[in-house]
């Protein structure tokens, strides 16, 4: 691995599924058989000991490219690189094979939203966590797999853990569970996680105890994080405290990407901006200030995206080269850090035809959306 290459890779990454035409298409004489581009042009580079959130609502493609990220969905078009190796090259015997499939396989984790879905409920935790051990390192003894599983147990608070250890999936309540995902992917001494809504079915509190356990084990172990929520305020706890990045999805594009601070203090694209608003905990006072800064509330299909610019349909701040054009993810010129969006309005004035493209005229009432007299940005 070259100095410069980052430990995963995704250079613009595509995943399309051919849905084909079903007895329910057939039934309701409907075509069926269209594509859906669940990820659609994704570029994104994770560290060592990274933290990346991804967010956005249902369908926009967060968990399919978590997926190809951790080499569990293979992308249409693009690539995936693991230091450097092409992952699907590695799967395929092609080239020169540098790391082996296995090899990236047991690097790259997964935590389900549903933890028991990875536990065979006729099987002890004991020999549900003992199991991935003897398949990837099968020169351990019996007893110092017994010993590591222990060890992990009692590390993610579930103490005493032999009495955890004997209990099956059934006798665990869901954090316990979580926790014991956690463990089964820990034991692979993974380089990246993928935490799929991995906190989303737990209550509050829990929620935030789990959220500071993957911390901690991120410290400790130097694990890199994909978590993957529709719940920015749990986006912004995780990134925050681990100095990592948040990165908002939209209808199989990332459209931000940047620091909590940046990201969440100075939002650059309009969809992040709605993602602020509609979520309340944010920050109560401000966040929900006026009506929501959409045109309209309903969501494309992902099969029939819109042209262009995929926000446009809904964005208060479209215009006619909206349409027609899709801009690409780029640092704002006045801030050139990590902090990108894929917008426009990142070219200051005079130097991008957005300025002086016509609005939209299909635009409903930007007074109307704005009439409690709230302020809602227009310029
Ligand atoms: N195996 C598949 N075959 C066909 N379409 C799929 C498949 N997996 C996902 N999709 C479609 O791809 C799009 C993105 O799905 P994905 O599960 O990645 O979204 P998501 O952002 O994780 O949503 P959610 O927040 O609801 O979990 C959706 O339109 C979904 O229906
Ligand atoms: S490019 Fe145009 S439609 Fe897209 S987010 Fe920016 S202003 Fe809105
Ligand atoms: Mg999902």
């Amino acid at each position: 691995m070259s100095a410069d290459e980052p430990l995963l890779r995704l250079d613009d990454v595509e995943v399309h599924f051919e849905r084909k035409r079903g007895l329910i298409d057939r039934v309701l004489r409907t075509p069926g058989g269209k594509t859906v581009k669940a990820v659609d042009g994704v570029s994104l580079d994770i560290a060592e000991n990274d933290v990346v959130a991804l967010v956005g609502e249902s369908g926009c493609g967060k968990t399919t490219l978590g997926k190809t990220a951790v080499a569990l969905q293979r992308p249409t078009g693009g690539s995936v690189t693991y230091r450097g190796q092409d992952v699907w090259n590695a799967k395929d015997g092609k080239g020169d094979v540098e790391i082996p499939y296995e090899e990236i396989r047991r690097s790259l984790q997964i935590i389900h939203q549903d933890p028991g879905s990875s536990l065979n409920p006729n099987k002890t935790i004991m020999k549900s966590l003992q199991a991935p051990l003897k398949k990837w390192q099968p020169s351990l003894s019996p007893k110092d797999r017994r010993t590591r599983v222990l060890g992990m147990l009692e590390h993610v608070g579930m103490a005493p853990p032999d009495d955890y250890a004997n209990r099956y999936p059934h006798q665990l309540s869901g954090g316990e569970k979580q926790r014991t995902a956690l463990v089964r992917a820990l034991l692979m001494n993974p380089d990246v996680i993928l935490a799929d809504e991995a906190v989303s079915a737990l209550d509050v509190s829990l929620r935030v105890e789990m959220m500071d356990l993957l911390l901690d084990l991120q410290n400790e172990f130097g694990t890199s994080f994909v978590f993957v929520s529709h719940n920015l305020s749990n986006a912004r706890y995780l990134a925050q405290k681990a100095g990592g990045r948040i990165a908002v999805m939209y209808l199989g594009r990332i459209v931000e990407v940047g620091t909590a601070e940046e990201l969440l203090g100075n939002p650059r694209h309009p969809y992040t901006k709605v993602l602020r608003w509609a979520t309340a905990d944010l920050d109560p006072d401000k966040a929900r200030a006026g009506a929501p800064p959409v045109r309209k509330i309903d969501i494309p299909d992902p099969s029939n995206p819109p042209s262009g610019c995929r926000f446009h349909t809904r964005c208060p701040k479209a215009r006619e080269v909206c349409v027609r054009e899709n801009p690409d993810l780029r640092p704002h010129s006045e801030d050139p850090s990590s902090h990108a969006a894929s917008c426009f309005r990142q070219f200051r004035n005079g130097e991008h035809e957005y300025w002086t493209s016509p609005e939209l005229t299909d635009a409903p009432n930007v007074d109307e959306i704005r009439s409690d007299g709230n302020a809602i940005e227009t310029s």
